[in-house]
């Protein structure tokens, strides 16, 4: 009997999760039904949202039910076929989750040639962090030539995307990033302008000095002190896609202290500032556009991405607890196979 690893969601987390939230089971690999094909993962994707389908809250997704599987984007290859639309063979990609291998019908399953790009790609720049930067740019900060944009986890695949996308289009680029070696990355790989340190005490009088004219668009992806940072240098017109707000993601009760709500419903008013949260599939129909934009841009050389591989699926919660802790140096992603 040929058999999978799974992680399942064991016990839901209250604050940052531990290696105890999860529970590791071994059964057997699963046969295709009619219509439907088994893949063998080769690439796991660990991302951020992650830590919300932990949560049993109301959310833009469900949560995972307790001894659920762990949901996750991945590339695998297919071994068992019984639908002629994804033949044994091909390489696809699917929120296949957190195991070794999957079962599926083709709805949500994307064939990808691997002869093109390096798998792992389809859930990094190509896949959905890369269509997170572009959409929430694209149709959000409509970035113009000589106008500043600030990015945090500028080092993650959302913030190396929206900085690069954004320097291709002439903006000066302003990363924030945990510590000096992903800062200097950001600067002399990414070709950001400037990068600086987001646990600098001094963080708010540097971030002053490297946007001489303002920010005209800060692209939300950590809330927090960096958000705070950054409110007061908002221009007029401003433009702020709130992407995400990893800073809050483990917190376990409201932030307290500053009266933040009624002073930025005043700025934003008065700056006429455009905030707007969005999820990646809110701009599904513009997946052609964002291909046709971004492969030239990653075949050129212009759009990297740096990826921090962590090896067999035992690796995920791991994995997912670093990302959270900011431990990751680049698009995390796990070889399954
Ligand atoms: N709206 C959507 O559809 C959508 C889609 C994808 C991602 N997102 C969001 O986009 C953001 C970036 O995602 P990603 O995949 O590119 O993640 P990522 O950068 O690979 O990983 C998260 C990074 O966040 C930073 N971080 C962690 N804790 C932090 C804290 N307390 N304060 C400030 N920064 C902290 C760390 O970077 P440093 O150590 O460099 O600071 C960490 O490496 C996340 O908020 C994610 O939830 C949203």
């Amino acid at each position: 009997m040929t058999t999978m690893k799974t992680w399942n969601l064991k016990s839901r987390p209250v604050g940052a999760p531990t290696l105890e939230n999860w529970e590791l089971v071994e059964e057997a690999v699963p046969t295709a039904g009619e219509g439907e094909y088994v893949a063998q993962t080769l690439w796991l994707s660990i991302d951020p949202y992650m830590r919300g389908r932990m949560n049993d809250a109301k959310s833009y997704a469900a949560p995972v039910a307790i001894g659920g599987r762990m949901e996750g984007g991945t590339v695998g290859r297919v071994i068992e076929s019984k639908t002629p639309d994804i033949p044994v063979g091909s390489h696809v990609f699917h929120t296949g989750g957190w195991s070794t291998h999957w079962k599926a019908t083709p709805k949500g399953t994307q064939i990808v040639d691997p002869d093109l790009f390096p798998l792992s790609a389809h859930v990094g720049m190509l896949g959905m962090p890369g269509m997170t930067a572009w959409a929430g740019l694209h149709n959000i900060g409509k970035p113009v030539e000589g106008e500043t944009l600030v990015v945090a986890a500028a080092t993650g695949p959302v913030g190396t995307m929206v900085g690069q996308i954004a320097k291709a289009k002439g903006l000066r680029a302003v990363g924030i990033a945990g510590g000096p070696e992903k800062c200097a990355y950001a600067v002399e790989e990414l070709g950001f302008d400037a990068c600086l340190d987001r646990n600098d005490p001094d963080l708010t009088t540097k971030l002053k000095d490297a946007v001489p004219n303002g920010i005209d668009i800060y692209w939300e992806n950590v809330g927090g002190p960096v958000f705070q940072a950054v409110w007061p240098l908002m221009n007029p017109f401003s433009r702020m896609p709130v992407c995400g707000v990893i800073s809050f993601y483990n917190a376990t009760q409201a932030q307290t202290g500053l009266d933040w709500g009624p002073r930025i419903l005043r700025e934003v008013l008065t700056k006429r500032i455009l905030m707007k949260g969005f999820i990646v599939w809110d701009y599904q129909e513009q997946l052609p556009q964002f291909v046709n934009e971004i492969v030239p841009m990653i075949q050129s050389g212009r759009i990297k991405v740096r990826e921090d591989v962590s090896q067999g699926i035992e690796s995920a919660p791991q994995s997912l607890i670093d990302v959270l802790n900011g431990e990751n140096f680049g698009k995390k992603v796990i070889q399954v196979a």
